[in-house]
């Protein structure tokens, strides 16, 4: 079945870009091949990511038109009908800051129309720290993008390079806990230098190592892979297909393009 993820979450700087790209990186591996929406088109890093390849078939969708949000949702809906090649069984979609504000109250038409076109929808949620951040996520799932899309196809993701998992106001809510068992902690990247490396260096995460960019090392390519392998096992629900993580996943070979 296709799938469709949205990858949602607080306003900027939570990692929903980090995350959209490893999904990408995740379909190009399993699949060889992906579709990605670009929904942010202030920062369309995501799309910038995978410009030059092949196996990403890509659009700009401007996913946070203030006060025109049913022409970008009649936009996406279109593409998926004409464009998306059907034998993509992953489509991407890079939420920007702010997409809750314009998408949520159009979720009763997005949901539906994807489902018609025949996609299983899941989400992943990149979490803020504060409490107005719990607030956003908690609408979103009573009544936004997260309310609409099956419990076991949603997934909140707490990003580890912004804090601690308890340093998280929602974790400490009593009402995470009915959401307890969807969460996960996507691995911080680090040291700080390596991450700025590997984060600037275009294309997927997991044939960088053979492409070898400035900066660009033993110790990068060793860092890499752990951060990835483990980034692909927290995103793992979301996929389509039963978990098939081997280590050479993260060596740069990727299924041959059918
Ligand atoms: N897993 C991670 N480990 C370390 N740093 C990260 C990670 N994810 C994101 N970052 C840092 O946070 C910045 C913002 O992430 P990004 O995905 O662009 O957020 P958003 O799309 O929510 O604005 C990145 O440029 C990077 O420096
Ligand atoms: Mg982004």
């Amino acid at each position: 079945m296709k799938t469709i993820i949205f990858s949602h979450g607080d306003k900027g700087g939570v990692g929903k870009s980090v995350v959209a790209a490893l999904l990408v990186d995740m379909a190009l591996q399993r699949f060889g091949r992906a579709s990605l929406i670009e929904g942010d088109a202030k920062t369309p890093d995501v799309f910038a990511r995978y410009q030059d390849d092949p196996q990403v078939v890509k659009k700009m969708i401007s996913l946070n038109l203030a006060g025109d949000a049913a022409t970008a949702v009649g936009g996406l809906a279109e593409w998926l009908e004409n464009e998306n090649p059907d034998e993509h069984l992953v489509t991407i979609v890079n939420l920007p800051a702010n997409a809750g504000e314009t998408l949520d109250g159009l979720v009763d038409l997005i949901i539906p129309v994807c489902t018609d076109l025949g996609y299983d929808v899941a989400a992943c949620y990149s979490l803020g720290k504060g409490a107005e951040a719990s607030l956003s996520l908690q609408q979103s799932l009573d009544n936004g993008l997260l309310s609409k899309i099956h419990e076991s196809r949603r997934m909140i993701i707490i990003p580890e390079f912004a804090g601690t998992r308890d340093s998280f106001n929602y974790t400490n809510k009593a009402v995470a806990e009915k959401f307890l068992y969807e969460k996960t902690v996507l691995p911080k990247l680090a040291p700080v230098p390596t991450a700025d490396v590997i984060f600037r260096s275009p294309g997927a995460f997991s044939t960088m190592a053979k492409r070898k960019p400035e900066g660009f090392g033993v110790f990068q390519a060793h860092t890499l892979k752990r951060w990835l392998k483990d980034c692909f096992v927290a995103l793992d629900p979301v996929f389509p297909e039963p978990p098939a993580l081997h280590d050479d996943m993260v060596d740069g070979e990727r299924r041959p393009y059918e």
